[in-house]
C-alpha cells in the first residue's frame, strides 16, 4: 500500500510539473514517505530527515516534506521540532500534495492532517502519467478502500489512516477499465481490511455493492485475467467470497490472510475476532472452493504476555495450514494503541528474537517443501520487467505468486503470459523453463 502511496504521490506531482530528478541529492524537492506500523520503521524518518535538512542548510531553495502514517501520528510536533521542514501531510491528504509543494516554493509551510469533509475526495487521483506507465507492464494496482475500523490491540493503523471508507464502486470500474484498456490483465486490490469493501460505513453511498460482487465485477472486465487482493481480514471472509474462488476463475489460487497468532488467548487479548478453530475452518473451505489454494499469512511474536504455550500454538497452526510463505514480526508497542494504553508493555528482546528466529525457521522449511511440491508443473507466468543478467533469463510470477525464474524464449517479454515448466527451486523462488525449451 506504501508502494502504491508513493506512485501515486510521484504521479501528482508530475502533473504539476515536476520532473523526476537523478537521486535525491539532485531534487529541488524530496517527500519523505513514511510507516509507522512498528517502531523501526518510524526512526528511519528522523535519520532520512536529519540528512536531508542538513543538505538544506547548504542549499535554502531545497524543498522538504515529509507524507505518511507518521506525518499523521506527529503532525504539528514535526513542524515545530524541524523548522526548516517545509510541510506534512498525513495519507488521508495524499490528494493535497501538489498544493503543498506549490505552498513551499510560495515559502508557506503546510501542514494537512485533518480530514476533508467529503471522504470520497482522497480517491480523486489523476490517471497515471504515461511517463510511469509501463514500470510493470501488464500489472496494476487499484485502491478499493482505505482505512481501518478494527482497532486490533497492537496496531496504529487505526489512529494513522483513520476510519474505513470504501470507494465508489462505479469509480474503482471504470479504473480497471481504463487499466485494462491500456494492457493492464492483472490487478491488485488495495485496502488495509480489502474484504471488509462495502460494508455499511457513516458517510457511504446508498446502493454500494460487497466485495465478493466487486470481485465478479472485475472478472467480467474484458483484459483481466488475474484479479488479487491484500490484505483481508479473516473475520470478513463470508460465505460470498469463498463462493467466488469456487466461480470465478480470474481470482487467483493465493490468499495472503494475517493469522498473527495461533494462541485463542493471544488471538483474544489482540482483539482479533476470529479463533484458531475459526481461522481453520475458513481455510478448509476456500481450499474446498479453490483446490491448490496457496495461503501466506502476517504473524506477530512477543505479543505481551505470550508464552512458551502460545507460541507453540502459533508454530502448529503453521504446520496446519502449510503456509507458501509469511511476513513475521517482532511486537513493537506503538503510541495510542489499546495495548499500549492498557499498559501491557513488552516480552524481553532476547525472548522476542529466539521467538521470531524459531519462528522463520519454520517457515523456511515450510516454503521449501511448498517448492518441492511444484517441480514438474507446467505454471502460467506473467513475464516481469527486466531480463535478469544472464542471456534469456526471465522472471515472472505464477498464479499463487510465486516468483518464477526461467530461461525464456524469444517471446518471454514483460507483460506476456508464458507457459513454464517447473524444473527445481530456491528457498525464495521457482526455477524452470518456458515451454518448448526444457531440456
Ligand atoms: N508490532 C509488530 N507487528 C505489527 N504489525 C502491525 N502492528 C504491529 C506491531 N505493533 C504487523 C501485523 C500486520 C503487519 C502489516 O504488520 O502482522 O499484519
Ligand atoms: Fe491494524 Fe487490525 Fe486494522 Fe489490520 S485489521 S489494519 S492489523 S487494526
Amino acid at each position: 500500500m506504501n508502494q502504491h502511496d508513493a506512485q501515486k504521490m510521484a504521479n501528482l506531482l508530475r502533473h504539476d510539473g515536476w520532473a523526476r530528478a537523478d537521486g535525491a541529492e539532485a531534487a529541488d524537492l524530496v517527500v519523505i514517505h513514511t510507516c509507522s506500523i512498528r517502531e523501526k520503521a518510524e526512526h528511519k524518518l528522523y535519520s532520512e530527515l536529519g540528512r536531508v535538512l542538513g543538505r538544506k542548510r547548504e542549499e535554502p531553495g531545497l524543498l522538504v516534506g515529509v507524507g505518511g502514517c507518521v506525518a499523521q501520528q506527529e503532525g504539528e510536533a514535526l513542524l515545530r521540532r524541524f523548522p526548516a521542514l517545509d510541510f506534512v501531510f498525513g495519507p488521508q491528504n495524499l490528494v493535497h500534495l501538489a498544493e503543498l509543494a506549490r505552498g513551499a516554493r510560495a515559502r508557506v509551510r503546510g501542514l494537512r492532517v485533518d480530514y476533508d469533509d467529503d471522504p470520497q475526495v482522497r480517491f480523486e487521483l489523476p490517471e497515471l502519467h504515461p511517463e510511469f506507465a509501463g514500470t510493470s507492464p501488464g500489472r496494476a494496482w487499484v485502491t478499493v478502500m482505505e482505512g481501518c475500523d478494527l482497532f486490533c490491540a497492537y496496531c496504529v493503523v487505526p489512529r494513522t489512516r483513520g476510519r474505513e471508507v470504501s470507494r465508489a464502486s462505479a469509480k474503482i470500474l471504470a479504473e480497471v477499465e481504463r487499466l485494462a484498456a491500456g494492457g493492464v490483465s492483472e490487478v491488485t486490490l488495495l485496502g488495509q481490511t480489502v474484504n471488509a469493501y462495502g460494508r455499511p460505513r457513516p458517510g457511504m453511498a446508498a446502493g454500494e455493492i460487497a466485495f465478493a460482487e466487486l470481485l465478479r465485477r472485475i472478472a467480467a472486465v474484458s483484459g483481466i485475467r488475474r484479479i488479487r487482493f491484500t490484505s483481508p481480514h479473516p473475520a470478513f471472509v463470508g460465505d460470498d467470497l469463498i463462493a467466488a474462488y469456487g466461480e470465478l476463475e480470474a481470482l487467483c489460487p493465493h490468499l495472503h490472510l494475517p493469522v498473527q497468532s495461533g494462541s485463542d488467548r493471544v488471538l483474544g487479548a489482540m482483539n482479533r475476532r476470529y479463533d484458531r478453530k475459526g481461522y481453520l475452518e475458513t481455510v478448509a473451505r476456500l481450499r474446498a472452493a479453490r483446490p491448490g489454494l496457496a495461503l501466506t499469512t502476517d504473524l506477530i511474536v512477543g505479543f505481551p504476555t505470550e508464552t512458551d504455550a502460545d507460541f507453540a500454538e502459533t508454530l502448529s497452526l503453521m504446520d496446519e495450514v502449510g503456509f507458501t510463505d509469511s511476513f513475521s514480526f517482532k511486537y513493537s508497542e506503538r503510541p495510542g494503541t489499546p495495548a499500549a494504553r492498557r499498559g501491557l508493555g513488552e516480552l524481553a528482546p532476547e525472548l522476542a528474537q529466539a521467538r521470531l528466529e524459531e519462528l522463520q525457521a519454520r517457515q523456511r522449511a515450510l516454503t521449501l517443501a511448498a517448492h518441492a511440491a511444484r517441480v514438474g508443473e507446467r505454471v502460467e507466468v506473467l513475464v516481469d520487467g527486466q531480463p535478469g543478467h544472464e542471456r534469456r533469463q526471465r522472471s515472472g510470477r505464477d498464479p499463487q505468486n510465486r516468483l518464477v525464474n526461467f530461461r525464456a524464449g524469444p517471446d518471454a517479454s514483460a507483460g506476456r503470459y508464458v507457459q513454464v515448466h517447473v524444473e527445481g527451486y530456491t528457498p525464495h523462488s521457482l526455477l524452470g523453463a518456458q515451454i518448448g525449451l526444457q531440456g
